[in-house]
């Protein structure tokens, strides 16, 4: 008798719970829900001159650990589009333009800031640079609306524990040794990203993140926010890029479909 007084003011709770649901669901402007499906049938079959997206990012766009793809499912759209235009872009022909110089922060700590360039906003990549230059700028908003509105379950990778402790370390402290933050402080706690400007972490392929870190260090990815990101790699060693990869790629974490 009690039992099922109990089960009748569940299944009620969870009826106005899926009625709020589709209330929700329901409220998705119409343009947003137009793009989200021309976002899936490019990402799915890709056109005439563009893949589709799933062949490296996943069926749901959950990344490829293996080959290092990242992740896209439920990264913010406005993250997204910005990278996809950043790829798309090329440097400027006129004005005063300095071209970085590569340099391996890694081995030593560093004393003297690095010069600075004038044209931010770029990041190359062999892969990517083309097939965003391909895209018309309807079709990566789309894309962008379709990915963040993507489901993403994360599959956490065990790591030994002396570099999973590093990893945590950095994520929570930084280096205060150099005034550098941790990661979690701009990224959000446990990585899961703030709004536009700071991407979720959690779940990233460790090869994707080494990869990106490697990247700032060299010059060759110039396109975060008041080169934040730039002065936080700068840093980092190897030992600590390892680690740090690790200990994002050992995290539970779940995002639901919007
Ligand atoms: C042939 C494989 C391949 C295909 C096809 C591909 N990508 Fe990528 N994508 C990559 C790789 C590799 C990277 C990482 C490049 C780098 O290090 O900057 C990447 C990075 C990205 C990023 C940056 C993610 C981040 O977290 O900053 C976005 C956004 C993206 N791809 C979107 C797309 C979309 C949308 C499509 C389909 C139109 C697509 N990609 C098709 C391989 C691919
Ligand atoms: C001061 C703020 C700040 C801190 C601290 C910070 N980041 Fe970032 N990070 C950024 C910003 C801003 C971006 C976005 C860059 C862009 O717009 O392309 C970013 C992007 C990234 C990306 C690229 C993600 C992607 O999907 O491509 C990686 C990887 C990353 N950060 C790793 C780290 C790690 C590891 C730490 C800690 C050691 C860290 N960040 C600490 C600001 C920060």
């Amino acid at each position: 008798m009690k039992i099922s007084r109990w089960l009748l003011a569940g299944a009620a709770t969870l009826g106005l719970g899926s009625a709020l649901a589709m209330y929700w669901q329901g409220r998705v402007p119409p343009e947003i829900v137009a793009a989200r499906a021309l976002g899936a049938e490019l990402a799915q079959k890709g056109r005439e001159g563009v893949p589709a997206c799933i062949s490296c990012h996943g069926t749901q766009g959950e990344g490829n650990a293996a080959a290092g793809f990242p992740r896209l499912a439920g990264l913010d759209a406005g993250y997204l589009a910005r990278q996809l235009r950043d790829y798309g872009r090329e440097a400027p022909l006129t004005g005063a333009h300095f071209d970085k110089i590569a340099r391996d922060y890694s081995k030593t700590p560093r004393i003297n800031l690095p010069y600075s360039t004038l044209t931010p906003g770029l990041r190359h990549d062999a892969i990517m640079s083309p097939i965003a230059k391909a895209l018309k700028a309807d079709e990566v908003d789309a894309l962008a609306q379709y990915y963040a509105a993507q489901a993403f379950v994360a599959v956490p990778l065990a790591g030994d524990p002396e570099t999973l402790e590093r990893g945590e370390d950095l994520a929570l402290r930084g280096k205060p040794e150099y005034g550098v933050p941790g990661c979690f402080a701009c990224h959000g706690q446990n990585g899961v990203g703030v709004g536009a400007v700071f991407p979720a972490l959690t779940g990233q392929p460790p090869q994707y993140v080494i990869e990106q870190l490697n990247r700032w260090q060299a010059g060759s990815r110039d396109n975060d926010e008041n080169g934040l990101m730039r002065s936080v790699a700068e840093w980092m060693t190897e030992g600590d890029k390892h680690a740090i990869a690790a200990y994002l790629a050992n995290q539970s974490y779940r995002s639901d479909a919007q």
